[in-house]
């Protein structure tokens, strides 16, 4: 048997930490009726508090499941795990789509949201159904990239005040003092460099995975 290396393990327990310490900032408005973001139609908070509560969930399973060792340790664990997962991620990916193409934080911001749902969607439906179709090399690739997704709304959140700084001096030379248009412009970039970035890290990581360490995950077709 494999066992996972303690530099696995300490980046395993750094991240749980990063997301334990997100959701405690994140979700305590939304169980209370509050909201950080403006409604933009009749629906936008129920399917707001929908989102943010099925992907704070999805998120915990995520890091459940790249947990080292988790897999070839709790087989079982693993599955069940995964359903919640899914059944999470997907009604969640799809509030996000509608709240998303309707956000009240300008159109770039809206363009990457309505991107990063579908593409969380499709890498959540399509690894599963590889898991079904026992293609376990694919559904690991695409579970992977699909926590991927889960797990860069937090890079998102680290970008948006950065970039707010940063870009200060274009607030007075290309939008004219304009605070909403600024913020569109800050929110938007942030949004796009959250997830593609470590989208784009993981496939250079994929790529130089030997066949052999990406499809080892047959062993799977066991359970
Ligand atoms: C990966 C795909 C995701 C997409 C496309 C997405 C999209 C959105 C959208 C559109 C909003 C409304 C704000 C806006 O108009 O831009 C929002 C809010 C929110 N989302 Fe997500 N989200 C995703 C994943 C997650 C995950 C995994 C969590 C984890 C809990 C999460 C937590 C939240 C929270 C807490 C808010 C409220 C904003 C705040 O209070 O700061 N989202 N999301």
């Amino acid at each position: 048997m494999t066992y996972a290396s303690p530099r696995s393990v300490r980046l395993a327990m750094a991240l749980a930490v990063i997301v334990v310490a997100f959701l405690a900032y994140s979700l305590p408005p939304y169980l209370s009726g509050g909201t950080r973001v403006p409604s933009t139609f009749g629906l936008h908070y129920p399917l707001l508090v929908a989102h943010v509560l099925l992907a704070a969930v999805a998120m915990v399973c995520a890091v459940g499941q790249i947990w080292p060792g988790l897999r070839r340790r709790h087989p079982k664990v693993h599955r069940r795990t995964g359903r919640i997962y899914v059944a999470t991620a997907i009604p969640a990916a799809g509030c996000a789509m509608v709240i998303g193409a309707a956000t009240p934080f300008g159109p770039i911001l809206a363009v990457s949201d309505v991107a990063l749902a579908a593409l969380w969607l499709w890498f959540t439906v399509d690894g599963f159904s590889a898991a079904r179709r026992r293609r376990f090399g694919r559904h690991r690739r695409q579970m992977l990239r699909s926590a991927t997704l889960a797990l860069s709304i937090i890079t998102n959140r680290i970008w948006t005040p950065v970039l707010y700084v940063c870009l200060e001096p274009l607030r007075d030379s290309i939008f004219g003092g304009n605070e909403e248009k600024y913020v569109w412009l800050v929110a938007g970039v942030g949004a796009w460099l959250g997830w593609t970035i470590p989208l784009l890290a993981l496939q250079l990581w994929l790529r130089r995975q030997p066949i052999a360490v990406t499809d080892r995950s047959a062993h799977l077709s066991r359970l």
